[in-house]
């Protein structure tokens, strides 16, 4: 579980054949994937309803090495963090917006040995994680409505991650981010002149077969962006 320094692709098992979760995975990992995004969903902070500790459990089995990057668009994360830590993930992820105790639940995280992160909507403005950028690993921006994959990358999330990026210069800090939702091939060059270093793909990777080619194509489309605004 290497940490990169530049652009990384977690593909996101959401768009995945789930009747195939573990070899989808495998392929998305043989194109460059060197994370495993998985999206949790309780059906109240997000209308819609995905996936548990177990199912975390089971792939970890079957893919002992790779990060498990865990976005849980959950209400009352507190209650989970302890199950998904003891079933494999490395990175947690809250939303901002699901926490009222913000500070102590990102602490719970790193207690439970796992990379704590915040996550904000696209409503959210990027001033309301002051308070806890010194405490991240990284920051995820989510450019559509979290709940569902295949959707329309939202633009005024590209003014987001670059503001991140200026504040993390500007206060010498050391957060990485990510950016969730409408990464394609169309969006994938913006995201990264905006600063996003972890680029989260479900359709692009898994929708449309040959799931290591489209994996291995975004990320040498977002390396060759990186490296025309280097
Ligand atoms: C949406 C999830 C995303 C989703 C992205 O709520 O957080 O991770 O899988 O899917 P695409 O890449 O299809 O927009
Ligand atoms: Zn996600």
């Amino acid at each position: 579980m290497t940490e990169h320094s530049g652009i990384e692709l977690a593909p996101s098992i959401l768009a995945s054949n789930f009747a195939q979760l573990a070899a989808d995975a495998r392929e998305a990992l043989q194109g460059g994937g060197t994370l495993l995004h998985i999206d949790v969903m309780d059906g109240h902070f997000v209308p819609n309803i995905t996936l548990g500790p177990p199912l975390v459990a089971s792939l970890r089995k079957a893919l002992p090495d790779v990060t498990f990057d865990c976005h849980l668009m959950i209400e009352n994360p507190d209650n989970l963090i302890p199950a998904f830590a003891e079933s494999g993930a490395n990175w947690i992820s809250v939303h901002q917006e699901a926490c009222v105790h913000l500070d102590r639940t990102l602490h719970l995280i790193e207690q439970h040995g796992c990379k704590p992160a915040v996550v904000i909507n696209p409503a959210t403005p990027v001033h309301t994680l002051d308070d806890v950028l010194d405490i991240v690993h990284h920051v995820l921006v989510m450019s559509v409505n979290p709940g569902f994959g295949g959707q329309k990358f939202i633009r005024n999330a590209l003014k987001k991650m670059q503001a991140l990026a200026q504040i993390r210069e500007r206060r010498g800090l050391h957060f990485r981010i990510e950016v969730d939702g409408g990464v394609a091939l169309d969006t994938v060059a913006d995201v990264v002149r905006a600063g996003a270093e972890i680029l989260v793909a479900g359709s692009a990777v898994f929708g449309h077969g040959d799931i290591a080619g489209h994996a291995k194509r975004l990320l040498e489309a977002a390396r060759a962006a990186k490296l025309a605004c280097a």
